[in-house]
């Protein structure tokens, strides 16, 4: 090529993966973009799903780093580089933590014949890996669906079968139904269950008779195909159901006798997102060793001394830390909820949550639109054209983000019209008197919707 000659350079070669990963999902851009403008004091987010900061125990994070380097006995190299399937410590004190919360149907004898790993950087670092290992093929679901992981699975090249839910949590009839339709060749295709437990978006709690269903389901599927289809119950908002009048959550493992079940939590939720401890139960055999080889393939699991404080933590204060980030979001549930009420109860025809987690999951009448091209989502962001309603150029009035149902019902689904007129809203990361000013926002730009 001589010099000064054009030439067209053809891009880096990508996977499949790579390439479907180069262009952000939607929701990613749309919270980009309101990330890289936002103002601290002024606008209001109700979008993310960050963790109250008041529930971070910090002061017990102080403590127990103090005490896991004081101590190098019990916690070894602590600094150093940890091994591929997680700290015993941890390990062990995750094990004795299920068993001290007397999780209905789960003992010594159950836990004994499982195995415990530890993921490199949180729970969604297990699922990622789940996606990566697995041949793939067809994914059951809930709709609405848990849309980070659900768009990662689509980018792997997953399809996605999701079920509608009703306030028992995913409706297993309709699953029933819907693998009898499928051909013998379609029904080969499906790989795996994943059940959000606590649903996000929409804080359904899966209740134990669907839970009991889903597992009998799986073990006939199996046995029909004759290849094991596994249900990976996502547990990440599980220990944050907070309404005193409800049932406590069995575990899938109870009825589970091919080995089907795996359970996934987390620590985000209930001490820091920032420690990434995420682990995975399930029974020993090819794919627990296969999950382990990825987690040393991406850097092993979560550094060591997040894993050696958080031990230190579910050993000595798990119990309290637990009480009080329930008791908080309690509080909060309710507040919000009577806001919510009070404000938009006349146009609203549906709000699920308030039971557990910290997201209330609202279906507004017929009409009044959610997503990112409407009038509301319009008001909310201060982009209508009109000054009047947006604030003068260089002092916009407050903003307000929240989840539009568009991004959490799956696009092939039934609910892609409901989801239109879908939100959801977080009442975790907010002050309560900001949310109830948000809410207030809200109303105006509903009546803004209703007047378009
Ligand atoms: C359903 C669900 N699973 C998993 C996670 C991720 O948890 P982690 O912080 O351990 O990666 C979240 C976080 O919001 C979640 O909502």
């Amino acid at each position: 090529m001589k010099p000064g000659e054009i030439h067209e350079i053809h891009e880096i070669p990508l996977t499949a993966y790579g390439r479907a990963s180069s262009v952000p999902s939607p929701v990613n851009r749309m919270m980009t973009d309101f990330a890289l403008d936002f103002r601290d004091g002024i606008d209001i987010n109700l979008g993310v799903g960050y963790v109250n900061e008041r529930t971070i125990p910090r002061k017990l994070i102080e403590e127990a780093q103090r005490a896991v380097l004081a101590n190098p006995k019990q916690y070894r190299v602590a600094l150093n580089y940890g091994g591929s399937k997680g700290s015993p410590n941890l390990i062990e004190s995750i094990r004795r933590y299920h068993l001290n919360n007397r999780i209905k149907g789960l003992d010594e004898g159950i836990l004994d014949e499982k195995e415990i790993i530890i993921g490199p950087n949180g729970a969604t670092s297990l699922l990622d890996g789940v996606a990566r290992l697995v041949e793939p093929g067809i994914v059951i679901t809930t709709d609405p669906t848990y849309y980070i992981y659900c768009n990662l699975l689509l980018r792997t090249g997953f399809q996605i079968l999701a079920v509608p839910e009703d306030d028992r949590g995913i409706r297993t009839d309709l699953l029933r139904e819907l693998i009898e339709a499928l051909d013998e060749g379609r029904r080969r295709e499906i790989r795996f269950v994943y059940i959000v437990t606590v649903n996000n978006p929409t804080s359904t709690i899966l209740t134990n008779e669907r839970r009991r269903e889903l597992v009998r389901i799986v073990t006939e599927l199996s046995v029909d195909l004759n290849k094991r289809i596994p249900i990976i119950f996502d547990k990440a908002y599980e220990d944050l159901i907070h309404d005193p009048d409800c049932t406590k959550p069995e575990s899938g493992f109870r009825n589970d006798d091919m080995g089907l079940v795996y359970e996934v939590g987390t620590l985000s939720k209930v001490l820091a997102p920032a420690l990434r401890i995420g682990y995975m139960i399930g029974p020993p055999g090819v794919f627990m060793r296969a999950m382990v080889q990825r987690t040393n393939d991406v850097g092993f699991s979560a550094p060591l001394i997040t894993q050696e404080i958080a031990s230190y933590i579910l050993d000595h204060h798990i119990k309290g830390q637990i009480e009080k980030v329930r008791a908080g979001y309690r509080e909060r549930a309710v507040a919000v909820r009577a806001f919510l009420d009070e404000t938009l109860g006349s146009f609203v025809s549906g709000c699920t949550g308030g039971r557990a987690g910290f997201y209330y999951y609202l279906t507004f009448d017929e009409g009044i639109r959610t997503d990112t091209g409407s009038r509301l989502y319009h008001f909310l962001t201060r982009a209508t054209g009109d000054p009047d309603l947006d604030g003068p150029p260089g002092a916009r009035k407050p903003r307000v983000t929240y989840l539009p149902g568009e991004f959490c019902v799956h696009r092939g689904g039934g609910m892609v019209e409901v989801g239109r007129r879908q939100m959801r809203l977080s009442y975790g990361f907010e002050e309560l008197s900001r949310i109830e000013e948000a809410i207030w926002y809200l109303r105006e730009g509903v009546d803004y919707a209703c007047r378009g």
